[in-house]
């Protein structure tokens, strides 16, 4: 088992954000976390990856690998993220630093994790920006991120994500800021390169359709909870919650191919 997550609870206050959620993940699967604005699913990523603001109270268990993250220092989560766990954000130009090239971003993870001087790790980041598609990638690699366009800069935060071969990669709302015929293309990628690296997936969106393509299992999450947990199939073809039975009738409505579509393991 890669990642197990046992009455997983976030606190703000009084307020409970992330209530008693449980999942684990197996070597190379990927589970996809689905739910309206608000359910959790940020919090429930950003709670394993050491992420969570300051102000945050958590509780609960989160096993990498057999090592109990939440007792981990902030130290040493910082040694196993963009390492062993890399992410992709939403909105990657804010995930980028505005004044340094991306071929340097791409590098900083080598760097500091491989300790790979700074030729090498620029020559290698060269090398990730091809591996992620972007043409010309000498030149890309030369330029700030205001100088790409969104899908690019997406790209960028996945080769940085990638850069150490993490065996988990934490994917929120990856595509969300991307229009349409581009997120198709990055989700492409992203599906791709999880494959090839053999790496563990958690998928985060709001889009039940983008999440049933990506993942094998999935997660609802609702008001901090997870309220059904199933294999992606089952829970298209006869959802048991039912706030499951809402977002496919939802996600059916707005796309009338979406079940055939969003066969899992198509493509
Ligand atoms: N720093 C914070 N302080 C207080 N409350 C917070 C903080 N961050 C998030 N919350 C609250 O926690 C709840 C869950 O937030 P979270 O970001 O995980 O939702 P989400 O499922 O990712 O939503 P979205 O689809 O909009 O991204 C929300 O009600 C949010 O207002
Ligand atoms: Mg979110």
């Amino acid at each position: 088992m890669l990642l197990q997550v046992r009455g997983l609870t976030v606190r703000f206050g009084d307020d409970v954000v992330v209530d008693d959620v449980s999942f684990d993940l197996d070597s190379g699967q990927r589970l996809g976390i689905i739910g309206e604005s608000g359910a959790g699913k940020t919090l429930t990523s950003l709670a394993v990856i050491g992420l969570l603001p300051d102000t945050a109270s958590v509780q609960g268990s989160i096993v990498f690998d057999g090592v109990e993250l939440l007792e981990k220092t902030d130290a040493e989560m910082t040694l196993l993220r963009g390492n062993r766990i890399g992410m992709v954000f939403q909105e990657p130009l804010t995930a980028l630093n505005p004044l340094m090239r991306v071929g340097r971003q791409i590098a900083q993870p080598l760097r500091i994790h491989r300790g790979m001087r700074m030729k090498a790790a620029l020559d290698r980041a060269t090398e990730l920006c091809a591996r992620v598609g972007l043409p010309d990638p000498e030149r890309m690699a030369r330029m700030f991120p205001h100088q790409l366009s969104g899908g690019q800069r997406q790209r960028i935060g996945l080769a940085i994500a990638l850069a150490c071969g993490p065996s988990l990669l934490i994917a929120d709302e990856p595509t969300s800021a991307l229009d349409v015929t581009v997120q198709e293309e990055v989700l492409k990628l992203i599906d791709g390169l999880v494959k090839q690296e053999g790496s563990s997936l958690v998928f985060v969106s709001h889009d039940l359709p983008v999440v049933a393509t990506m993942t094998e299992r999935v997660a609802v999450m609702r008001g901090g909870k997870i309220v059904e947990l199933a294999d992606t199939r089952d829970l298209l073809d006869s959802p048991r919650h039912e706030y499951s039975q809402l977002l496919i009738r939802a996600a059916n409505s707005s796309d009338d191919d979406f079940l055939n579509l969003a066969r899992p393991g198509k493509t």
